[in-house]
């Protein structure tokens, strides 16, 4: 069975964003794929303390459920993260996951995890949710297969036809992507190469004026094997030609 995690960053489970979602999870075969909702208040989790440890432990220090929200969304193999648009943005419960999460746009965690980026809004804001948000999962190293935003205005949301076309081609490429191995795009490559120069200069650094830090990202990317590779087209080939995946 492949594993699909829906966080949807708004509290209401029976309104429009969980709906958006659902029309494109209940095209799934259900023989083939298990479904989980998530919502901010199924989760306790603080606000960012902004004491940026995370980036030297690649690890948050403050402990609530943020470890175990981060276990669902490493464990899936498609990942579809969901917002209203509140005043041109995505929710500040989602806002909050993702400031937690920050270290995970330096280390590629998502690993070339293919997403589906959803929003949903009244009148505006048609992409003010759906691009930031694209991008800052590309940066913590998802593939974004699939981005839409579904408005009431004009009208999709309440439309069954449009609806029904955008939700079947999503379900489409979940279909093709959870069968297939992870795969790059451009602009995780480019995410690569910067990345990987910046953790590994802070490594010479450390070993210039033998410094006695801990750099977690550094080790991070060593521990994944990224930092032996030239492209991180070439590291996901590596990774899934072996049965057992390090997630
Ligand atoms: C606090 C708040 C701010 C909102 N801001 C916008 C906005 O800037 N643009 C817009 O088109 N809709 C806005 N909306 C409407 C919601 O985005 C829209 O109704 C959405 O589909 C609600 O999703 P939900 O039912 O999943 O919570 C706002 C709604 C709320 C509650």
């Amino acid at each position: 069975m492949k594993k699909i995690f829906v966080l949807i960053g708004s509290r209401q489970k029976s309104g429009n964003t969980s709906g958006f979602a659902k029309s494109i999870t209940e095209k799934l075969d259900e023989d083939k794929f298990t479904v989980e909702f998530a919502y901010p208040q199924d989760y306790n989790i603080s606000p960012c303390a902004g004491c940026a440890k995370c980036f030297i432990r690649a690890k948050c220090v403050c402990s609530d459920d943020l470890e175990k929200l981060h276990a669902k969304i490493l464990e899936s193999d498609i990942f579809i993260i969901a917002s209203p648009v509140y005043l041109h943005y995505f929710t500040a419960d989602l806002k909050r996951i993702l400031d937690r999460s920050a270290w995970w746009a330096h280390t590629l965690r998502l690993q070339g995890k293919p997403v589906v980026v959803l929003s949903t809004c009244d009148t505006n804001g048609h992409k003010t949710v759906t691009k930031p948000l694209s991008k800052i999962m590309t940066f913590m190293g998802g593939n974004v297969i699939a981005c839409a935003n579904a408005a009431m205005f004009p009208s999709q949301l309440d439309n069954e036809e449009w609806m029904e076309e955008v939700s079947g081609e999503i379900a489409r490429r979940i279909e093709k992507y959870a069968d297939i191995p992870h795969e790059s795009n451009a602009d995780i490559e480019k995410l690569f190469t910067n990345m990987k120069t910046a953790v590994s200069m802070q490594n010479v650094r450390r070993e210039k004026y033998n410094l006695d830090i801990k750099l977690g990202e550094y080790d991070f990317w060593c521990d994944m094997g990224m930092i032996e590779y030239e492209s991180f087209e070439d590291y996901l080939k590596e990774k899934y030609k072996s049965e057992e995946v390090v997630v």
